[in-house]
């Protein structure tokens, strides 16, 4: 690990600060599980984690943003992030819109971006394509509030998925403009993509990631759904006419997911998942599938119950992680205000 050229940094500087962020924008899936969060839960082993529901972000595309759904389902991310296994003991959890750091540093940072920068997100052009008109200045912005999340913390590792490469390079990008500016204020950090095989497609549409925004329910696996609902969802996927059971994602998508999804809830490669089903028929090889991914999220399921049944400890979890990351944010925050020469309060 390079020595850390911004003083003043908290924490041993020899331990890598990861920083990630889940929207709380409906219920988490196995793409979500197998995708980020599983690699959320291990980084808690070897770097100090912080991750945050990013409900700010929850707000910037109008036709998703319900306010009588936003709190419950802020509760219920951080509940499923606590059933999976994020240690409140060992990483920070919190959200977002509770440290106000996050909204004023994106104020100041909005002030380093350029318009033709946030322009060119490919996010961005997606979710705007043809509606200029319509579109919120949010949803413009989304990338300089996630920049400001990730260098609020001085994270040097972000853990996202393949999609979010662009905007942490963007928040790199404008950390060391902030800094040349003005002088070393931030860390710059870098994504940390999922390997490969963590992609996990939709059930329907194997040629597509399995994402709440899927044409058929039947497609996506919730982590809570119970176990007769998941196995009808793989009793019900899409595979192909040739019968045999072997990887191919160009040839055969459907087939290759399930052998994914089978090699990541069992630990497993797969090649073991092909030496082990190789010799039976889809239907059996859907059974298989379907049994070990309810047992994989049998015990996340069970801990969110548990923990949904005494919301106001959940609560109070996210309290305590609010205000150990205001403990980290505020400094960093009151840096950036100095560095950029404003008066401090009397
Ligand atoms: N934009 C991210 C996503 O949709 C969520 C996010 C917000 C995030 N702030 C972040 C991810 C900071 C990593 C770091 O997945």
């Amino acid at each position: 690990m390079t020595a850390d050229p911004v003083a003043g940094r908290p924490g041993p500087a020899d331990r890598t600060r990861v920083f990630s962020g889940m929207q709380p924008s409906g219920a988490v899936h196995l793409g979500n599980l197998l995708g980020a969060l599983r690699s959320w839960v291990v980084l808690q082993d070897e770097a100090d984690c912080t991750y945050a529901v990013v409900d700010l972000h929850a707000i910037t595309a109008p036709d998703e943003h319900d306010p009588a759904a936003l709190a419950p389902r802020t509760l219920d991310l951080a509940t499923t992030l606590l059933a999976a296994g994020i240690d409140p003991d060992r990483s920070v959890l919190f959200v977002q819109s509770h440290v106000r750091e996050h909204a004023e540093l994106a104020w100041l940072l909005n002030c380093v971006a350029t318009f033709g920068e946030l322009g060119r997100m490919p996010q961005f052009r997606d979710k705007s394509a043809g509606r200029d008109a319509s579109v919120s200045v949010g949803l413009f912005d989304y990338p300089v509030l996630q920049t400001a999340d990730i260098i609020l913390y001085h994270a040097d590792r972000v853990p996202v998925g393949e999609d979010q490469r662009h905007h942490i390079e963007l928040a790199r990008d404008i950390a060391q403009r902030f800094n040349h500016r003005f002088g070393p204020t931030f860390t710059l950090p870098r994504a940390m993509l999922p390997p490969v095989a963590a992609r996990v497609m939709d059930l329907q549409e194997p040629t597509r990631k399995m994402s709440k925004s899927t044409t058929s329910e039947r497609g996506i696996v919730h982590v809570l759904d119970a176990p007769d609902a998941i196995a009808a969802k793989f009793r019900s996927a899409v595979t192909d006419s040739d019968g045999e059971v072997r990887a191919d994602r160009e040839a055969k998508p459907g087939v290759t997911n399930l052998l994914e999804i089978l090699a990541a809830v069992t630990g497993g490669t797969v090649e073991h998942a092909v030496a082990a089903h190789g010799g039976g028929g889809y239907g059996a090889l859907k059974a298989a599938v379907a049994e070990a991914v309810v047992e994989h999220l049998r015990p996340v399921r069970a801990r969110h119950a548990e923990l949904a049944a005494d919301p106001a400890e959940v609560g109070r979890v996210l309290a305590a992680g609010a205000e150990r990351a205001r403990a980290v944010a505020a400094p960093t925050l009151a840096r950036a205000r100095d560095a950029m020469g404003f008066l401090a309060p009397a």
